[in-house]
């Protein structure tokens, strides 16, 4: 099969290893205008797509193949479930995200884990108005410990890391699990959160199964990840 290698087209790298273990294998690049050089078999999807979700869609495709490369399988069409997710290659589970600056993928064998979230968010656009649609209560009074700017930080790094939650788990459980499903406690000072989730969504995996994350602040942008391992 033809490899095609828009990898080059998409220089600046932001290292997002530091989220995850080593068998998780890591690729993030600006998003550059990299034309309609679609895989084939991917081109379908983004017909009638703008021209900057089709370039974020191919932008995350590309580090994405990049990322399997490394776990020797190159070269690969990596199609789209009709809900949303990324029809990865057989044994492989993974997770891509993009924002208007950065694309990212993780990927890693489904031996060594089970499922994979990652996400990134600009800061700025998560407006504090959000708060109210996305956080629990718990969430809420955690939050008001924090003063202004610092408080929409933490607004972004909780909404990033549900995102997270929800790419690592909606592939395992196949089930729509709401902002209200999972609640956040994140931990600034070590760069991580603990994930508590709803019993509808708990009752879905084995008991006493415990998520926590890790995040990263980059010059106005969040990223977080989370590794489900079963
Ligand atoms: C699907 C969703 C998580 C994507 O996140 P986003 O911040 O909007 O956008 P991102 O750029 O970070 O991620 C988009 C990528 O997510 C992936 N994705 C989409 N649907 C998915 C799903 N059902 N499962 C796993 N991954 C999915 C795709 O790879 C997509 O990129 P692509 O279309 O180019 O392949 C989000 O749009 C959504 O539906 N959220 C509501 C549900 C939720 O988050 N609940 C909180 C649970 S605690």
């Amino acid at each position: 099969m033809q490899e095609h290698n828009n990898a080059d087209k998409i220089p600046d790298r932001f290292d997002i290893q530091p989220l995850f273990p080593h068998c998780v294998v890591t690729e993030c690049c600006r998003i550059k205008n990299i034309e309609n050089d679609f895989y084939p078999g991917e081109h379908a999807c983004m017909e009638k797509a703008v021209a900057k979700r089709r370039n974020e869609f191919l932008a995350g495709r590309t580090c994405a193949r990049r990322a399997l490369g490394a776990l020797g399988m190159a070269g690969r069409m990596l199609g789209k479930g009709s809900d949303g997710s990324v029809l990865w290659p057989a044994g492989i589970t993974g997770a891509i995200s993009h924002n208007n600056r950065w694309c990212g993928a993780a990927v890693a064998r489904c031996s060594d884990v089970t499922g994979i979230g990652f996400d990134v968010e600009t800061v700025k656009r998560i407006s504090m108005n959000i708060s109210r649609k996305i956080l629990t209560r718990q969430e809420m009074i955690w939050l008001s410990e924090w003063p202004g700017e610092e408080a929409q930080k933490m607004v972004a790094l909780i909404f990033s890391a549900k995102e997270s939650v929800y790419k690592a788990l909606y592939p395992v459980i196949k089930t729509r699990i709401s902002f209200f499903d999972a609640v956040i406690t994140p931990s600034p000072d070590s760069l991580s959160f603990d994930v508590e989730l709803s019993k509808k969504i708990a009752d879905h995996l084995p008991p006493c199964s415990r998520l926590t994350g890790t995040c990263l602040f980059h010059d106005g942008d969040i990223f977080t990840g989370i590794v489900y391992k079963t």
